[in-house]
């Protein structure tokens, strides 16, 4: 594929790149900028962590599973392009020193850049910014005061100003060059309507969103990908639109994004979403790969499912919609057939009666064991709907038909709750795995429902807290 990019400031232009060459292995092997650095190369530790400018603004991403093609017209900043040219230092990294936020160093890095982009984006919420950022020597204390102690320091001028490779795309053109004989073996499309054709030609290709699941098959089962289709450059893929009494939001939506939009109304979800992986995989995960890998335990589903959403597929010019929760057929099989993609998915706007419970065995950058996603209407004390859908209980994200069916016309009291925590089991037999026991997935998922009346009778619940 062909790409153009700035890097540190600089044009770059590549031709003939193989497509899943990752930018953490290009700067380190082709560019030798090993300030980048190879901690997990799955997007878990934050080693390599770059920053990524565009026409929307800055953001924190893992280099180690952003392939090349994903960058094509954006700007590249790397830890060596975090300080000025003359040498002066950026605060963030003066900051690091004053502080002693550095012992061995490897992480460093990392830090930095992730700190420099959210001094860049004003953003102080420093818990949340740097959860995917790991240091295993120096404790978090002096790296959080380092990020608290630079905040007032002007942004440098040479990060507040980007130029951006003007309207470069790229020639979305074969891998190995075949003179222009083949169709292209690889895409990067612009429309939907140019995915939607050529994905109907070559059903058996890859489609690659964010590749926060995809870039892990590639770096860790060393698979090869056959065609490829990358969705980052569809601006119709993207964002949610009002649509009158729902939303819409296109398959290329982030979870950022996501988060963003559904805390002033639905701020439970928006909490949930946000430990999501981190920063760098919410900047670059997208709710239409989220959904489409089909999951049992991805955070997206459960919450769309109970808040009633609408499935938006495409193949060719041909377009079907299916309740969300009917995507999900049994674990590994979803109603999607080859060559058909996931364009967009409605959700009907609502009173806020949602809360998500997201169950992991780390607060943060975590995938669930169990996400509870429960939604309860009332007419003064009687329940008059529910929709309630769990991640982590079964092979797929699932509704719970029986306890939905024990709430429905009954009164919204502790006694209900209780008896609706026993149905639980006639729509669940949970597996045991690393990350839970049946019994403890089983225990938990019945509690989410007690959780959801205390949150309703306005009991504080304290995540961090430890009681005996
Ligand atoms: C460190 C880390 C932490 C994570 N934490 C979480 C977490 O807390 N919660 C969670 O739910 N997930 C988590 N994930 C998993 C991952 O982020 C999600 O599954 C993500 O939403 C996938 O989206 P993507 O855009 O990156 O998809 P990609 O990796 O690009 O694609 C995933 C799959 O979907 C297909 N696909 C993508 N878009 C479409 C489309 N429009 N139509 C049809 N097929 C499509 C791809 O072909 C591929 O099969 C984590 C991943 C990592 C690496
Ligand atoms: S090397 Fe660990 S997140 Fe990329
Ligand atoms: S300073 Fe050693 S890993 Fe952070």
């Amino acid at each position: 594929m062909d790409i153009t990019f700035l890097l540190n400031g600089e044009v770059v232009s590549l031709t003939g790149l193989a497509p899943t060459t990752t930018l953490l292995d290009w700067l380190r092997e082709t560019q030798h900028l090993t300030g980048t650095k190879e901690g997990c190369n799955e997007g878990d530790c934050g080693a390599c962590t770059v920053m990524i400018t565009d026409q929307d603004g800055s953001r924190a991403l893992n280099g180690c599973i952003l392939f090349m093609p994903q960058i094509n017209g954006k700007s590249v900043t790397t830890v060596e392009g975090i300080g000025s040219p003359d040498g002066t230092l950026h605060p963030v990294q003066q900051s690091m020193i004053d502080h002693h936020g550095s012992q061995c160093g490897f992480c460093t890095p990392g830090f930095v850049v992730t700190m420099a982009t959210a001094h860049l984006n004003g953003k102080t919420d420093h818990d949340i910014q740097l959860a995917g950022n790991l240091c295993r020597c120096t404790g978090y204390a002096p790296i959080i005061r380092a990020a608290q102690a630079a905040e007032p320091q002007p942004v440098p001028d040479h990060l507040k100003t980007f130029r951006l490779p003007n309207g470069q795309k790229s020639s979305g053109g074969p891998a190995q060059p075949d003179g222009g004989r083949q169709p292209p073996r690889h895409l990067h499309p612009q429309t939907t309507d140019d995915l939607a054709h050529w994905y109907a030609a070559h059903p058996d290709a890859t489609l690659i969103a964010g590749a926060t699941d995809v870039g892990l098959w590639v770096t860790k089962q060393f698979r090869p990908l056959g065609p490829i289709a990358f969705l980052n450059q569809i601006e119709d893929l993207r964002g949610i639109t009002d649509a009158g009494n729902h939303w819409r939001i296109g398959a290329m939506t982030t979870i950022t994004e996501l988060e963003a939009h559904f805390a002033p109304h639905h701020p439970s979800l928006a909490a949930m979403l946000r430990r999501y992986g981190s920063t760098q995989v919410r900047n670059a995960a997208t709710i239409g790969g989220n959904i489409a890998n089909g999951s049992p335990i991805g955070d997206g589903p459960p919450a769309l499912i109970a808040m009633g959403a609408t499935l938006h597929l495409r193949h060719g010019d041909a377009r079907r919609s299916l309740p969300l929760e009917d995507f999900f057929i049994e674990y590994g099989k979803q109603d999607r057939a080859p060559g058909e993609f996931v364009e967009a998915v409605t959700v009907p706007k609502q009173p806020d009666s949602l809360r998500c419970y997201k169950l992991s065995k780390r607060f943060d950058q975590d995938i669930s064991a169990v996400c509870g996603c429960i939604n309860i209407n009332r007419n003064k004390d009687t329940i008059t709907d529910a929709r309630i859908a769990f991640g982590g209980m079964a092979g797929t994200p699932k509704r719970a038909a029986q306890t939905e069916a024990a709430l429905i016309n009954q009164p919204f009291t502790e006694q209900t709750i209780r008896l609706a925590m026993t149905s639980l089991q006639q729509d669940f037999q949970p597996l045991s795995d690393v990350r839970a026991s049946a019994q403890y997935r089983m225990a938990t998922a019945q509690n989410m429902l007690l959780r959801y009346l205390l949150d309703a009778q306005g009991v504080q619940i304290d995540l961090h807290g430890v009681t005996a």
